[in-house]
C-alpha cells in the first residue's frame, strides 16, 4: 500500500528519500514523507560544510532535526557524507597534506562519534573517481594527500561506530562495462582482500533517461554484491521519470538479495535538484505519478 511498507515485505528491504530540513515545516511534504518512506537521507546537512561550518565548531541543528524526524517514527536513517571533494567548508578548501589528512579523519571520528547507533549505514567516503575512460581517482585536494585517503577513512569511521554499515557511494558506476564502475569494483576488491572495514557500495543512480540505464545494472549490482558487500541504490532519479526505467531499476534491486534498499533523490519533482527534469514520483502539488504506480507495483510483485 505504500512504497516503505511494499519494500519491507521484499526481505526486509527500504524504500527512502532524500530530505531536506527546511522543507520539514510543509505539511504537504511531510505527509507523504511519513506515510510512504521508512529511511531518509538529509539531502546536504550532514555534508562536511553543514555540519563543520568553522573548524572545530560543529553545527547539528539540521542534521539532527532530520534525524529525529526520522527515529522517531521508525525511518532509518544514511548519512551522507563524512570525506568528499565537494561541499568542503571554506577552511577545508585551503589545506592540504598531513593537515588536510588530519582535518578529515578528525571530521570522520566526531561525526560518526556524535551520531554513534542512529545511523545504519555513513557514506564514508563519495565520488572519489574521475568520470571517463580512465579509471583513475578524482583529484582534490583529498585525493592530493595520499593514495590511502579512503581506506584511512573507512578505519577511522570504523572505530568510531562500530555498529554502522560503512559504504563507498558514487554516480556513473552504473554500467557494468564502463572503467570508473572497473575501478571501484577493483578497490572494493582490494579492500576486502586486505581487510580494510568497507559493507557496502552505494550506487547513486542520476539517471537521464533512454539508454542511460544500462541494461547491465542488475550485473554491476551482483557483481558488487558478490564481493561480499550489500548494495544500496542511494540518490535514483530519472529525467521526466519513465514507468519503464523506474521498474526495471526495482526489478534489478530485488533480484539481487544483497541489494537493501532504494532511496529516491527527493519527494516531489518541486524538491529535486533537477526540477525542470520532473525526475520523481510525485508531482509539484504532492501527486502520484505514473512512476509511483510503476514502482509500488514492481515492489509488490518481486
Ligand atoms: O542553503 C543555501 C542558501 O542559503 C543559499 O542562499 C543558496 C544560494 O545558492 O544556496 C543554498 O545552498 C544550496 C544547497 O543545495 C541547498 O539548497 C547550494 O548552493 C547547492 O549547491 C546545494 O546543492 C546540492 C548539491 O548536492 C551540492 O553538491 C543539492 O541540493 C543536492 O541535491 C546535491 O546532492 C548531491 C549528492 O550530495 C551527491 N550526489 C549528487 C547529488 C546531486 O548533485
Amino acid at each position: 500500500s505504500t512504497l516503505g511498507a511494499s519494500a519491507a515485505e521484499q526481505g526486509g528491504r527500504y524504500f527512502g528519500t532524500a530530505v531536506a530540513a527546511s522543507r520539514l515545516n510543509d505539511s504537504t511534504y511531510t505527509t507523504i514523507l511519513n506515510r510512504e518512506f521508512n529511511q531518509v537521507t538529509a539531502e546536504n546537512e550532514m555534508k562536511i560544510d553543514a555540519l563543520q561550518p568553522q573548524q572545530g565548531q560543529f553545527s547539528y541543528g539540521n542534521a539532527d532535526r532530520i534525524v529525529q524526524h526520522a527515529r522517531s517514527r521508525g525511518m532509518q536513517v544514511r548519512g551522507h557524507t563524512l570525506a568528499w571533494h565537494s561541499q568542503q567548508p571554506g577552511w577545508m578548501q585551503n589545506m592540504s597534506g598531513s593537515t588536510l589528512r588530519n582535518a578529515m579523519l578528525n571530521h570522520v571520528t566526531t561525526v560518526a562519534t556524535r551520531f554513534r547507533g542512529q545511523i545504519a549505514w555513513w557514506d564514508v567516503v563519495n565520488e572519489a573517481f574521475a568520470d571517463g575512460g580512465s579509471g583513475a581517482r578524482r583529484d582534490s585536494n583529498l585525493q592530493r594527500t595520499g593514495n590511502d585517503w579512503i581506506e584511512a577513512a573507512f578505519r577511522a569511521a570504523r572505530q568510531a561506530d562500530p555498529n554502522a554499515s560503512l559504504c563507498y557511494n558514487d554516480y556513473n558506476i552504473d554500467n557494468w562495462n564502463d572503467a570508473k564502475t572497473q575501478a571501484v569494483y577493483r578497490m572494493v576488491q582490494d579492500f576486502k582482500s586486505r581487510g580494510v572495514p568497507i559493507d557496502c557500495v552505494g550506487l547513486q543512480s542520476h539517471f537521464t533517461g533512454g539508454s542511460n540505464y544500462p541494461s547491465n545494472y542488475r550485473t554491476t549490482l551482483s557483481s558488487f554484491a558478490a564481493l561480499g558487500v550489500d548494495v544500496h541504490i542511494t540518490e535514483l532519479d530519472i529525467r521526466n521519470a519513465p514507468s519503464e526505467a523506474y521498474r526495471n531499476v526495482v526489478n534489478d534491486c530485488l533480484a539481487v538479495a544483497r541489494c537493501k534498499g532504494i532511496t529516491v533523490w527527493g519527494i516531489r519533482d518541486s524538491d529535486s535538484w533537477r526540477s525542470n527534469e520532473s525526475p520523481l514520483l510525485f508531482d509539484g502539488s504532492g501527486n502520484k505519478k505514473a512512476a509511483y504506480n510503476a514502482v509500488l507495483t514492481a515492489l509488490n510483485s518481486g
